[in-house]
């Protein structure tokens, strides 16, 4: 057995040190920039005529990488390989499945700056943000390798004298892992490895911004030993082969991070019984986020500015952890607005490749226009203090935006935005705002910053967000740590990097021996 699981500590971008050794990253990757990415099906290389160009958000002009598109015809064959290769891989015992984990693992930390690097080209990660995603990609594996060698110890069963009794967590079948493209490895990682360390063989369709990212981690399972037709890479156009493979009757579960609307479509395009199909399918999902940050009259309002500034621009606000919502009692709302303005105004916006830069572009054309769609919607519903505009033409640039006076039924108070825009809404008591901060169709974060015992029990019992947090930013939850998955349209609830998540990509088998 493994030491016990511990998180990858964060690099420290103050050390100019590190920081050369991001440069030395990012220019080595430069040098593959614009390569050609077949799909991978079976350890087969296929190219084919259909391309996508993946280009970096902060500079339009550079391509990532030119990608190979899947059609129905090679959807029906990487799920017939991973249907293939299920007969084989379910049959491996959970330690060696663990091992190829911890092998992925240390090979990304071996190259963690290689990825991160990878990350700011193709997402416009910032070096921060962008070693996080890495750091968390090696968290997922290291932790879900632990858990399934906890779930194939002996569970506990009530003894009954003259039987033997065992309970296994056997695997389900092929998968279908459609990740997002905002936490393009990390979530990517986490999705995959949990499916495959529980014995599931699966399909890989990668987000169509984030292809390249998601093509060197297939690279790396391959590296590490995972043998051809467990993981398959699949990158299509959603439209084409999404719908193809939710609905194949070989398909056993998927496993979906993304909107709402794409999430609602698979959970019910997969309660629909394909001919031939045996089983029920289980849709396991995460979508958006209408997060937000209540601000209470005790409280630390320094705190507050930091928490609501880190969780409202981080990524320029493309998480659906991120603060969209700053609930603030009218008693400090002027100081906390204050605050976060003018802390929101020092944050640098440029090239998230640059040492220094805090907020880089926002994904893509549509992800663009539609956030400045959203900042009109705003001028109209509420006071622009901050922002509002964009910045260099060559890339997504827009800049962190701050609406006050905003009513709790606006539209920016209840559509997830997916930019860096954040609405302040003032409370005239904490009631008002725990109610406010509960009127979204939403529950996946959310934060109280208060001194106040009372209303932090209070809000303990009657915050409805899968992530609570208090004093402290909404944004960030740990492998481990913070169990992270959200309620009601956010999604099913599955704690990703939490002791239930495995049991989602198993099914529970009793033997029972009469001796
Ligand atoms: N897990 C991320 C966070 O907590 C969001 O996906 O910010």
């Amino acid at each position: 057995m493994k030491a016990e699981f511990k998180n990858e500590p964060f690099t420290d971008f103050n050390d100019a040190g590190n920081n050369l050794e991001y440069d030395a990253a990012l220019q080595r990757v430069a040098a593959e920039l614009g390569g050609d990415y077949p799909l991978v099906i079976g350890g087969e290389r296929i190219q084919t005529n259909r391309k996508f160009q993946s280009v970096n958000p902060a500079a339009k002009e550079q391509v990532v990488g030119i990608v190979s598109q899947a059609d129905a015809s090679l959807a029906e064959k990487a799920i017939s390989t991973a249907a293939t290769a299920f007969e084989s891989w379910k049959l491996t015992e959970p330690g060696e499945r663990a091992r190829y984990l911890y092998k992925a693992a240390a090979l990304v930390r071996r190259r963690k700056h290689e990825f991160s690097a990878w990350l700011t080209y193709e997402a416009g990660k910032t070096r921060a943000e962008a070693d996080a995603d890495t750091a968390e990609a090696i968290d997922f594996m290291e932790f879900y390798a632990r858990e399934m060698q906890r779930l194939a110890e002996p569970q506990p069963l009530t003894r009954i004298d003259g039987e033997d009794n065992e309970l296994y967590y056997i695997p389900l079948g092929v998968g279908i892992v459609i990740p997002p493209w905002n936490f393009p490895l990390a979530i990517l990682a986490g999705m995959t490895t949990a499916a495959l360390v529980a014995g599931n063989t699966v399909v890989l369709k990668p987000a169509s911004t984030t292809p390249v990212i998601a093509a060197k981690f297939a690279e790396l399972l391959r590296e590490a030993g995972i043998p051809d037709g467990v993981v398959n890479y699949l990158p299509g156009p959603g439209g084409e082969i999404g719908d193809y493979l939710v609905d194949h009757p070989l398909t056993r579960f998927i496993c979906f991070t993304g909107s709402r609307d794409v999430g609602l479509r698979i959970n019910e395009r997969a309660a629909k019984t394909a001919p031939g199909q045996k089983w029920i399918k289980r849709v396991i999902a995460e979508m958006g986020g209408k997060d937000s940050i209540v601000v209470d009259s005790d409280c630390d309002t320094d705190l507050a500015a930091e928490a609501i500034v880190a969780s409202a621009f981080g990524f320029s606000g493309q998480k659906c952890s991120a603060c969209s919502r700053a609930i603030v009692h009218e008693d400090v709302y002027d100081e906390v607005l204050a605050k976060v303005t003018e802390r929101a105004n020092k944050l640098v916006m440029g090239s998230p490749a640059a040492a220094g830069t805090n907020v880089g572009p926002v994904i893509d054309e549509k992800a663009y226009r539609s956030i400045r769609h959203y900042v009109q919607i705003g001028k109209r519903e509420g006071r622009l203090v901050l922002g509002g505009g964009t910045g260099d033409p060559g890339g997504y640039y827009i800049e962190p935006t701050i609406f006050a006076d905003v009513g709790p039924e606006a539209r920016i108070a209840q559509e997830e935005i997916f930019g860096p825009v954040v609405a302040f809404m003032k409370a005239k008591s904490f009631d008002e705002a725990l109610e406010w901060a509960n009127n979204t169709d939403y529950g996946l974060t959310g934060a109280v910053i208060s001194r106040n015992r009372a209303h932090l029990e209070r809000a303990r019992r009657e915050f409805f967000a899968g992530n609570l947090y208090f004093n402290r930013k909404c944004t960030g939850a740990l492998v481990g740590a913070h169990p992270f998955g959200g309620f009601n349209m956010s999604g099913t609830d599955s704690k990703a990097g939490g002791r239930d998540y495995l049991l989602l990509f198993t099914q529970a088998k009793l033997v029972s021996e009469k001796m």
